[in-house]
């Protein structure tokens, strides 16, 4: 009996946007291709740790469902997004097996649940809400939902980002940041994560840089990565409006113009290599588009 294969592309993202800590994202035009194929044939399992990431996502969105997954799926990429960078590569895995396993069943479920199964199995919404929906987005939690607005940002805007070879694991990341914080601390990020999206709306970009000024993960994430501030230093001194750790990193974004992009990426990583590390760059856009289902074909086993 034939297997049918179902293609997504997802694009990689960039989290907490400064202060917005697991509540603002954004989608990378940076796109990766990821394959499910479903039929009767049990396959070998995979050691890939993505594809895992792919197949857990597919087994609970058919939990979601309360159906039976077939005996035989596999998820392969053909273009992938490098994990622990904090470039969002497991919301993008997470993203993709929802979406395969919907399009599969023959789409029961909204995007916006698919998003939901992704998001929690992240624990977050601030990587699978923009890979799914594109743009800018803040994402919250509420009583088991998630609700989520895109924020207005300027066309031209261009992403400059350092990506290191060194990976930061999300789990050790998350486990550098404190439980509780100060009045003080908590009303400084709330403040800020809230100018980040309104100087964004308004083209403010002379504010953004004070809008990414985070107290509740950077500095404490910066005890695994040592030059991350003279990085974020460097990129503002090329140009760049604002500088943060994507994610849990070890990527880090900055937030430049047209022309400051590329100039803003050399810069970033001389300081990288001055350090002792490597790494290399890309230099992008904001995507408008999330995920898209963009190939269902029936393939011979
Ligand atoms: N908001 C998350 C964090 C993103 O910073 O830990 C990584 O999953």
């Amino acid at each position: 009996m034939p297997s049918t294969a179902v293609t997504v592309r997802v694009p990689a993202t960039s989290a907490n946007l400064g202060a917005g800590f697991d509540c603002l994202g954004l989608a990378l035009d940076l796109f990766a291709s990821i394959t499910v194929k479903f039929g009767d044939t049990e396959q070998e399992p995979t050691n890939d740790v993505g594809e895992k990431m792919v197949l857990t996502a597919i087994r609970a969105t058919y939990s979601r469902l309360d159906r039976t997954p077939p005996a035989g799926i596999s998820a392969s990429y053909g273009v992938s997004i490098p994990l622990g960078r904090g470039m969002g590569a497991s919301a993008v895995a997470r993203v993709a097996g929802a979406l395969a396993a919907n399009e599969f069943e023959g789409r029961p479920l909204s995007r916006e649940e698919c998003m939901a199964v992704a998001a929690d199995l992240e624990g977050h919404g601030d990587n699978a809400c923009p890979a799914m929906f594109g743009g800018v987005q803040v994402c919250v939690t509420d009583n088991g939902r998630y609700l989520h607005v895109p924020a207005r940002f300027p066309a031209d805007a261009t992403i400059a980002i350092l990506i290191p070879d060194h990976s930061m694991a999300t789990k050790d990341a998350r486990k550098v940041v404190p439980d509780s914080f100060s009045k003080e601390d908590a009303v400084h990020n709330v403040g800020r994560a809230a100018l980040f999206v309104a100087a964004l709306s308004a083209g403010r970009f002379d504010l953004l840089d004070a809008a990414t000024d985070d107290r509740f993960h950077q500095r404490q994430r910066a005890s695994l990565f040592p030059p991350l501030f003279d990085i974020f230093g460097v990129a503002r001194a090329a140009g760049a409006h604002a500088a943060w750790l994507s994610g849990a990193g070890s990527c880090v974004a900055a937030f430049c113009s047209e022309e400051s992009g590329r100039p803003v990426a050399a810069a970033m990583l001389q300081k990288l290599q001055e350090s002792g590390m490597a790494g290399r760059t890309l230099v992008t856009r904001i995507s408008r588009t999330g995920a898209e289902v963009a190939r269902v074909e029936l393939v011979e086993d």
